[in-house]
């Protein structure tokens, strides 16, 4: 075929869905549970709230945004992820003259041009939560709490927590210079992009890939060595809160997300079965977003979960195969218009049956029954009809029993709701 999808975007096909569907339908549970409510929000955002929000020299804006103009000039982008449109959303709906606490969640497909690898692609989709107007440690806590649950809700096991502070707008640009000074002093072994980082960003450092950059990395200064008293206790805090709901967790000093706007707290949660693309969750708290984007002083805080690295972690017992409920064999004129009639009465009862539309024979009928996994096969042919009895067959015992014509829709759906 010519015409084929983009590469790094996919198609999710209805094999997979079911694993998809309980995943959504399990995060609506458990974050409705913690008080959370959805928003949606636009895929299509103005270029300047990323650029503002994320940070004009991280990898997403820099090199990764799908930016283009509209027919009228206006630079827009697909969105690179949902925290800054949240907070968009925010403010712009003034949620917070109602209460200034919002506890939110979203999912979504979001967009970045990376170069497309087992658990990277174009386009993938989050699941994300945030909760705006809330600076205690206790909430970090409990935003941790509340995505660690849903991780063992959907059957993840050996997955790591990993947590840092990344310091706020007084003690930041200290460990900024520390960190520059300590790479200017291994230039050498950085790569062309370190280099610029060097001046532009240096903790982006931490996120280089290259052999050389992370042999650097190894001996550089730690955030948490640097931030001030005031970060050091709200991550006390947010640690003793984690002990005291008995999550483990480890801490992480080179962990600095790939996103300019944390403050304070940061978290991965990442799995070791995942290769090169580890982590399954990222991230944090960001007290200044709403000021970048133009809006007053409100903290933040959440997480976004990459449902595709999830849904491959998934144990094999999660995959829901979907089966009729019945195929309906039917044979001759008067069977058939009695299979469409029975058909049509069971669908609207929401039960699943399934028809021969191009008249075979029953042998090939029943080949079909089997091959869709079939629960239960109903035969209509000439001789039924006569009697005004259908056969039921049970395709897993094998059992058949005569159901007579006129009850045939309650006692189907009597056997299918047993
Ligand atoms: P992020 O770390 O860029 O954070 O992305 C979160 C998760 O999305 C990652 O851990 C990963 O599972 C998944 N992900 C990211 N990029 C890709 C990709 N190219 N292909 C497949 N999966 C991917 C954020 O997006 C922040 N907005 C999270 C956040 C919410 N921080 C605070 N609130």
């Amino acid at each position: 075929m010519e015409i084929k999808a983009i590469r790094g975007f996919n198609d999710v096909l209805p094999e997979e869905i079911g694993k998809w569907q309980f995943v959504e339908g399990t995060a609506r549970t458990v974050f409705e549970g913690f008080g959370f409510s959805e928003i949606r929000i636009p895929i299509l955002e103005q270029t300047r709230l990323f650029s503002r929000g994320i940070g004009e020299a991280t990898d997403i804006v820099e090199k990764e945004m799908y930016t283009f103009q509209d027919r009228s000039g206006n630079s827009l982008t697909l969105r690179p992820e949902a925290t800054a449109s949240m907070a968009r959303a925010y403010l712009e709906h003034q949620m917070y003259s109602f209460d200034p606490v919002a506890k939110l969640y979203c999912m979504g497909p979001m967009f970045r041009y990376e170069r497309p690898q087992k658990g990277r692609y174009r386009q993938f989709y989050q699941i994300d939560a945030e909760v705006f107007g809330v600076a205690n440690p206790m909430v970090d806590a409990e935003v941790i709490i509340m995505l660690i649950e849903f991780l063992k809700r959907v059957g993840l096991e050996n997955l790591e927590l990993q947590v840092n502070s990344l310091g706020c707008r007084e003690c930041r640009p200290q460990y900024r210079e520390e960190l520059k000074r300590f790479f200017e002093s291994k230039s050498f072994q950085l790569c062309e992009d370190c280099q610029r980082r060097l001046n532009s960003n240096p903790l982006r450092i931490f996120d280089c890939k290259v052999e050389t950059c992370k042999e650097a990395i190894a001996g550089a200064p730690k955030v948490t060595d640097f931030i001030c008293a005031e970060c050091q206790k709200h991550f006390g805090e947010v640690k003793a809160y984690l002990a005291i709901a008995g999550l483990a967790f480890i801490l992480k000093p080179e962990m600095v997300r790939g996103l300019d706007y944390y403050t304070r707290t940061a978290f991965e949660v990442v799995s070791y079965q995942l290769g090169s693309q580890n982590a399954v969750t990222g991230g944090g708290r960001y007290d200044n977003l709403f000021q970048e984007i133009g809006g007053p002083d409100i903290p933040g805080i959440g997480f976004a979960i990459g449902m595709e690295r999830l849904i491959s972690l998934l144990p094999k017992e999660k995959e829901v195969v979907r089966r009729p409920d019945l195929f309906v064999a039917a044979l001759g004129l008067e069977g058939q218009t009695e299979a469409y009639r029975l058909i049509n009465q069971l669908h609207l009862n929401g039960i699943w049956a399934e028809l021969d539309y191009e008249g075979k024979s029953l042998k090939s009928q029943m080949r079909r029954a089997d091959k869709l996994q079939a629960r239960r096969v109903i035969i209509l042919g000439d001789e039924e009809i006569k009697k005004s009895r259908a056969v039921l067959r049970d395709m897993e015992d094998k059992s058949q029993e005569e159901i007579p014509l006129s009850n045939l829709v309650n006692a189907l759906k009597e056997k299918v709701t047993q």
